[in-house]
């Protein structure tokens, strides 16, 4: 595992860009792991700008999503497909076809986990996967006792995750009380990954991460035994 202290949350936002603005440049038909949250919007302004100034395209890049409220409309404000068109999608040339999130008002929603695993499998895996990181630290909507070897699945949210999380929504009690999450062992297959956490909240998952103790009580400690993770943090108390 590769520790990138930074000072802040730009400066991460830049490091990791930078990561992925090299992956695209090398492949430009790469197959990238994202995620939604706070901690990926600077990230992706980043690469917006790159666009923009005509030093990178996405026309050939596919993108694979973490994870997705179950029984939120696509098109609902909270969901995480109108998160990523809002601050990514909309400002890139990616096809929409090569667009995937898990799709949480699937009608049979154990045969969608199964389908989404395999699209990944048949797109050819993923190169590089962004995570973030829960204050308990879940990886995407892998809560604590999550067993290492899941795939993606339907999962119940904590009351933590839940709390966390309100800000998306106009009241707490609209938060869904369940998840279609990529599993730890789906993360576990892409290439590469980089997780990114900044701030004083992060900092003792962050110490955790770094005590070396891997454990199902605390999802994140699996990427100990990834042989290719950047961890990109900042923050004091
Ligand atoms: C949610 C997402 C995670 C994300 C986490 C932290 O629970 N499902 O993928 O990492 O929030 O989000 P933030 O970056 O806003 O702190």
């Amino acid at each position: 595992m590769t520790w990138i202290e930074v000072n802040t949350y730009e400066e991460m936002s830049k490091v990791a860009a930078e990561i992925f603005f090299k992956q695209i440049q090398n492949k430009p038909n790469s197959i990238l792991g994202l995620a939604t949250g706070g901690s990926p919007v600077g990230m992706y302004k980043e690469l917006i700008a790159q666009y923009q100034a005509g030093h990178l395209t996405f026309k050939d890049i596919q993108t694979f999503n973490l994870d997705e409220y179950v029984g939120l409309d696509q098109t609902s404000p909270a969901s995480y497909w109108t998160f990523m068109h809002d601050n990514l999608f909309n400002f890139i040339d990616i096809q929409p076809q090569n667009i995937h999130l898990p799709n949480g008002k699937a009608e049979d929603l154990a045969a969608e986990c199964v389908a989404y695993d395999a699209s990944i499998e048949a797109a050819g895996g993923i190169d590089l996967q962004l995570l973030g990181i829960g204050v308990n630290g879940h990886i995407a909507f892998n809560e604590p006792g999550t067993p290492f070897d899941s795939m993606t699945n339907i999962v119940a949210l904590t009351e933590s995750t839940r709390t966390e999380n309100a800000i998306y929504f106009d009241d707490p009690s609209e938060v869904p009380t369940h998840a279609i999450t990529m599993g730890i062992q789906s993360i576990m297959k892409a290439k590469e990954i980089v997780l990114i956490a900044f701030g004083e909240k992060k900092l003792d998952a962050i110490e955790k991460l770094k005590s070396g103790n891997i454990t199902e009580d605390f999802p994140a400690s699996q990427l100990l035994t990834h042989p290719h993770v950047t961890v990109i943090y900042g923050g004091t108390k």
